[in-house]
């Protein structure tokens, strides 16, 4: 009688466990928190802005597929929404400073937040870019649903994106297609949407 008491109580202790345990991330989740250090930015150089103005251009095919150097990378995500001053402020305008933009970074080896310490967190494993328009890598900006200003903020960064781009001799485009490639996979703050991609890439 003891023993079954035992039993049923060792079981409903089991079962509530169970309900205790979040369940199961999605099968692509990063298994870990990896966090991959950048280099560095290098912030001089590169071409005078004028000449960059006038190379800025879209490009939609002849990329190579090459990863980026990682100094490249770190370069183009702090051109794009790096930390340029002391007070933490960045290389693109925010409505009140919010600063309430994700850039994440889809690469050969799964898809990274970037954070302007220069540094990447994987959040999900796998390759995706060639769902999101192939390339060497496809910068993804997600903003709040319901932040007016969402659209005029990613543009900032995309822009700053194409012009490190026009600079360094690197294909980029903005689109659409595959927009939706990660939807339920990345992870956003409720009520957070990825708002456009654009694929970045060395050339043939
Ligand atoms: C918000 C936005 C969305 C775009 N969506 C797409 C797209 O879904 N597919 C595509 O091939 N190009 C897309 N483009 C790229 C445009 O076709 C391209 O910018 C336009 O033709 C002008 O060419 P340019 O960037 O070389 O000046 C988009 C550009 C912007 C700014």
């Amino acid at each position: 009688m003891i023993r079954n008491i035992r039993h049923s109580l060792s079981m409903l202790l089991s079962l509530a466990a169970l309900a205790l345990v979040p369940a199961s991330p999605a099968v692509q989740a990063a298994e870990t928190a990896t966090r991959m250090e950048l280099p560095a930015p290098n912030k001089t150089g590169g071409m005078p802005l004028m000449q960059a103005l006038s190379a800025r251009h879209s490009t939609k095919t002849n990329y190579s597929g090459a990863a980026l150097s990682a100094q490249q990378l770190s370069d183009l995500l702090w051109a794009t929404w790096g930390v340029n001053r002391e007070d933490g402020r960045r290389t693109a305008p925010t409505a009140m400073n919010r600063q309430d933009v994700r850039v994440y970074v889809a690469l050969e080896n799964g898809v990274w937040q970037y954070d302007a310490g220069h540094a990447l967190i994987k959040v999900l494993d796998g390759d995706w870019r060639g769902q999101m328009g192939g390339g060497s890598l496809t910068l993804l900006y997600a903003i709040p649903q319901d932040n007016e200003w969402g659209g005029a903020h990613v543009g900032s960064l995309y822009q700053n994106a194409a012009l490190y781009c026009a600079s360094a001799g690197l294909g980029n485009f903005v689109h659409v297609s595959g927009l939706h490639a990660l939807d339920g996979k990345l992870p956003l703050p409720e009520g957070w949407k990825v708002y456009i991609i654009q694929t970045v890439g060395l050339l043939k």
